[in-house]
């Protein structure tokens, strides 16, 4: 079988200095990916070569069979990879459903005219919400009023509802209270027996091990060993993530 996604001796230089080098790795659809590793060790900048956000110095990426390195962000997303930002890319002020059409805005025509179809695309997010398990009381209230647990499962549904293939988050549960920790985790385990591929971006320990069916370290922007969590412990992940020689 294929991989889903291979990164193939990727490069970022900026400037003088070389954030990362020589990352290669592959994904399987249904499984999930860390990259683990301390700050600045290259992660963020990794999956941004990814999705489109930086072009690599070097290096390719393969997606489902395709060339995507060098594609716009917007590109990558329509290819099927959607990526949750640190800072989640939610539009505050508006709804779920705006959130979920983000971009993609559902129109319909009155008199020949176009306008937002509002109430269709709040119907979907509140389908595809419940279709994860959450409850949102009021899909008209902009997401700005819910909780971050709410705001990631928005960011998640999103990338349900265009069926992506690939989902790739950075630090997902990073700013969230520990119940909605969990909740993100079970839907990384949901997205996973769809048969989606994750990639997720962490340094929690207890994340890393509950999600990954492996681990991939990076270290000054080099990766610094891959694990599976059966084969490994956090001793030595924290090891790795600190730069010591394998
Ligand atoms: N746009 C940028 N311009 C210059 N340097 C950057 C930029 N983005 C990241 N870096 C540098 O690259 C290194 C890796 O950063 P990053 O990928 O954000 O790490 P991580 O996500 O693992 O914390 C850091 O030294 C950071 O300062
Ligand atoms: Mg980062």
């Amino acid at each position: 079988m294929s991989a889903l996604l291979e990164a193939r001796g990727l490069k970022k230089r900026f400037g003088g200095n070389e954030a990362v080098s020589n990352v290669s790795f592959v994904v399987n659809a249904g499984e999930c990916v860390v990259l683990a590793g301390d700050n600045g060790a290259g992660k963020s900048t990794v999956i941004k070569m990814i999705s489109g956000v930086y072009t690599p110095t070097e290096g390719e990426v393969h997606f489902d069979g395709r060339l995507i390195t060098g594609r716009s962000a917007e590109a990558v997303r329509s290819a099927g990879i959607e990526t949750i930002y640190q800072d989640l890319a939610l539009a505050d002020n508006l709804d779920p459903g705006l959130n979920l059409y983000l971009g993609r805005e559902r129109t319909r025509r009155i008199l020949g005219l176009p306008f937002l179809d509002r109430k269709a695309m709040r119907r979907d997010a509140v389908d595809v919400l419940k279709s994860l398990g959450i409850v949102v009381p009021d899909p008209t209230l902009p997401v700005r009023d819910l909780s971050g647990g709410q705001r990631q499962s928005i960011a998640i549904a999103r990338a349900i509802h265009w069926q992506a293939k690939l989902v790739i988050m950075d630090e997902p549960t990073a700013a969230l209270g520990v119940p909605e920790q969990r909740e993100v985790m079970a839907l990384i385990g949901r997205l996973k027996s769809q048969g989606v591929g994750i990639i997720l971006i962490s340094h929690n320990l207890p994340d890393i091990f509950a999600a990954a069916d492996r681990i991939i370290v990076l270290a000054r922007g080099v990766v610094a060993g891959e694990r599976r969590p059966s084969e490994t412990n956090d001793e030595e992940i924290v090891r790795m993530m600190m730069g010591a020689t394998l």
